[in-house]
This record gives structure tokens, C-alpha cells and sequence, in this order.
């Protein structure tokens, strides 16, 4: 049995997971750092990073404990080293090394990015099954069913709006990306503007529940006619104006002609739902464009084999409209459907220690010196 111990620490949450070689869940232990940056709506880093040195080893302990495993059980660490911010990946990092120096185990740095798309081939046994939604009360993971290849992948994160053409396991090529706010960041910022708190994603998909998405028409920011790359500030902005009014005077002196606190419940339900609308009609007009432009050419290169699947990862691959429209998609382009289950769609260490299991196995280990990286375009 091949147990790979993960961590992560890119960002506000502290994870740390152990995962066997089938990609079934041992332990997924995830201490989330909300109430620390809730009153200032988003993360400072600053104070992730602190948290993350409290809180990282009762979680490494609490994952082992939970997967009934001792440090001399594992196979591997594992770690998000890139990207994110660079305070609180040399926390994990720096763990992760002593760990692998201390026990003599090899030491797997993973991409964050492409750990979220490994996410939906994770099993444990108390995940729901993605297509019935049914939760598997059964100690055996209900085993995902491969991906086949060649694959439309995309990642919707708090830090990440990102679609990939994947050729093969870990041959990614990027098709676009934001170039303004990651999707995630505007359902933060949008939440804000409803007055709804941190982190906004959940709060906005369970109002939205409530709300008319027709009441209110926000655009759809598409960019021009072939883009794959995606913006949301407008559409940020297009929803502050709505709720808040346009600004009167200019400079110091500019003022919004109402707040949140204006609007009765209703009201503020039908902005989330038009809010929500708008971002995931974005999404699967990028998705749907892909497919064609990549069939078509317009300047991106077309797919060699026609894709067989669909890979969704991220944090905001837990919002309930962006799953049934995108499963919906996928049905009707007769592409089969990889969503993550719920557990694993927010940043985990699982994603992790489950992406490390295909590096170990092509003996894509690291050194000592593994370093962390901010940022990347993968
Ligand atoms: O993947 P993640 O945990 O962190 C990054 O790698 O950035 O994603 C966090 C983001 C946050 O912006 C959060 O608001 C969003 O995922 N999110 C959601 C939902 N759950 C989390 N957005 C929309 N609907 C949700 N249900
Ligand atoms: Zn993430």
C-alpha cells in the first residue's frame, strides 16, 4: 500500500490528508482560518501565515490519527509549493521537508492548480457520489470512474479562473484565464456589496436559492468573439452600481445613493441569483467556446482527438448552479463529467497527497531545495 501524507498552506486554510494509491481518502482534515479574516473581508497574509505555524502540526497529527497511520506508514510527503501566497506556502513547505528529511521519505512539491483538477478522482467514505448525489454511507469509496483523455479541464477558485486543453494525465495546455478578478474573488467581492460577510461563494449560492435571477439583468462579460480567457470586474462593478446606485459627485466627494441595507430580503435574493446567473452563463459560454474554437481552429489549435471528458475543480466548483450547468453541458456534448465531491472542492490537503500519487509514480520527486513559488501560469 503506497500512503502519501499531503499538506497544504497556500492560502487560509491549514490541510493536511493521507491518501492511498487508489485514490481513496484516508483522512482529510482541513482547519479553515474564516474567523480570523472575516472582519476584513479576504485574507490577509500576514496573519495566514501565522496561523498556519499554530495550527500545522495538530493537523498532521489529527490526519494520521484519523487514517489510523504512524509516520512510518507513509510512502511520501507531499505539498502545494506553488502557487499562492509565499508566507504561508514556506510554512507547509517547510514541514513537508522535515518530515521527508527526518523520516527518509520521498518529497513529492505539488501545483496547486493542477491538484484541484485531480480533485474529482478522490474517494473517501463519507463522500457523496457526484452523480446521484446520494452520500455513500458505506466505508468503501464508491471508485471514480477514470477519466479518459483527451480532457477540457477548468479551475474556478478564489485565486484562479483557469481552462486547460489536457492531452494526457499532467500534459496540460492552457487555453485562458482571468485577467481580472479569479471567479471566486468577485463572489467574495459581490458578497460584500449584498453585505453578506466572508467568504461569500456559499453565502451567495444559498441566498440565490431564494432570489429571481431575471429580475435583475447583469452582463454576461464574455470579451471578444474567439476569447477564452474570462473577466469579471465588470460584472462586479455591474452589480455595485445595482444595488448601490451610481456614484454622485466625483473624487473625495463621490457618494452611492443607497447600500444593502436599503433593499428588503427579497431584493437582496434576486441580486444573488442575477449576480450568480451571469457569472456561471460566463463560465459555460468559455466552456462551449472551447469545445468549438478547438474544433473550428480561430487561432487556438485544434484538438487532435475529440475530448471525452470534462474536469471541474476549485473552490467555486461547489456552487450548486455551477455544477448542473456544467453536468448539464457536459451531457449534452456527451462528455463525461467529472465533479469533485463537495469535501474537496475548497482548497484540501487530499487533492494534494491524490495529484502526488501520479508524480511519485513517474518519479517526479524533489529535493531539499524545493522552493516556493507565487505564482504560475500552468
Ligand atoms: O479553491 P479555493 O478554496 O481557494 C483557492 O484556491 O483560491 O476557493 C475558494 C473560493 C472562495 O472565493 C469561495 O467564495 C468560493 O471558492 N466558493 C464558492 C462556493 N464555495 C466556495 N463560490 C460559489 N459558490 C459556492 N458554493
Ligand atoms: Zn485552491
Amino acid at each position: 500500500m503506497t500512503l502519501i501524507l499531503g499538506l497544504e498552506t497556500s492560502c487560509d486554510e491549514t490541510a493536511a490528508a493521507v491518501v492511498d494509491e487508489r485514490l481513496a481518502v484516508r483522512s482529510n482534515v482541513v482547519a479553515t482560518q474564516f474567523d480570523l479574516h472575516e472582519r476584513y473581508a479576504g485574507v490577509v497574509p500576514e496573519i495566514a501565515s501565522r496561523a498556519h505555524l499554530e495550527k500545522l502540526t495538530p493537523v498532521v497529527t489529527e490526519a494520521l490519527a484519523q487514517a489510523g497511520v504512524t509516520p512510518r506508514d507513509l510512502s511520501a510527503i507531499a505539498v502545494g509549493h506553488r502557487p499562492g501566497l509565499v508566507g504561508s506556502l514556506i510554512v507547509g513547505v517547510a514541514a513537508a521537508k522535515a518530515l521527508a528529511w527526518s523520516l527518509d521519505l520521498p518529497l513529492v512539491g505539488v501545483d496547486h492548480v493542477e491538484a484541484h483538477l485531480s480533485a474529482a478522482s478522490l474517494r473517501g467514505p463519507g463522500c457523496e457520489d457526484p452523480k446521484s448525489g446520494a452520500q455513500n454511507t458505506n466505508p468503501i469509496p464508491i471508485p471514480e470512474p477514470r477519466v479518459l483523455y483527451p480532457a477540457l479541464g477548468l479551475v474556478v477558485s478564489g485565486g484562479h479562473t483557469s481552462l486547460y486543453r489536457i492531452h494526457a494525465p499532467r500534459q496540460l495546455e492552457r487555453l485562458g484565464g482571468t485577467i481580472d478578478d479569479a471567479i471566486g474573488e468577485a463572489f467574495d467581492k459581490a458578497a460584500v456589496i449584498l453585505g453578506l460577510g466572508y467568504p461569500g461563494g456559499p453565502r451567495i449560492d444559498a441566498l440565490a436559492r431564494r432570489g429571481d435571477p431575471q429580475r435583475f439583468a447583469l452582463p454576461r462579460p464574455t470579451l471578444d468573439k474567439h476569447s477564452l480567457d474570462f473577466s469579471f470586474s465588470g460584472l462586479k462593478t455591474a452589480l455595485l452600481y445595482a444595488v448601490r446606485g451610481h456614484p454622485v459627485g466625483r473624487g473625495k466627494d463621490a457618494a452611492f445613493q443607497r447600500d444593502h441595507t436599503d433593499h428588503d430580503e427579497q431584493t437582496l435574493a434576486d441580486f444573488a441569483a442575477g449576480f450568480q446567473a451571469a457569472a456561471v452563463d460566463t463560465v459555460t459560454e468559455k466552456l462551449r467556446r472551447a469545445l468549438h474554437l478547438t474544433q473550428e481552429s480561430h487561432g487556438v489549435s485544434p484538438w487532435a482527438k475529440p475530448p471525452r471528458s470534462l474536469i471541474l475543480g476549485g473552490g467555486v466548483s461547489a456552487n450548486s448552479l455551477l455544477r448542473k450547468r456544467v453536468q448539464e453541458f457536459a451531457d449534452h456534448h456527451q462528455l463525461a463529467c467529472h465533479l469533485p465531491a463537495m469535501d474537496f472542492c475548497v482548497d484540501n490537503a487530499a487533492m494534494i497527497a491524490g495529484h502526488a500519487h501520479a508524480l511519485l509514480a513517474d518519479g517526479d520527486t524533489h529535493g531539499l531545495d524545493l522552493p516556493v513559488v507565487a505564482t504560475t501560469r500552468a
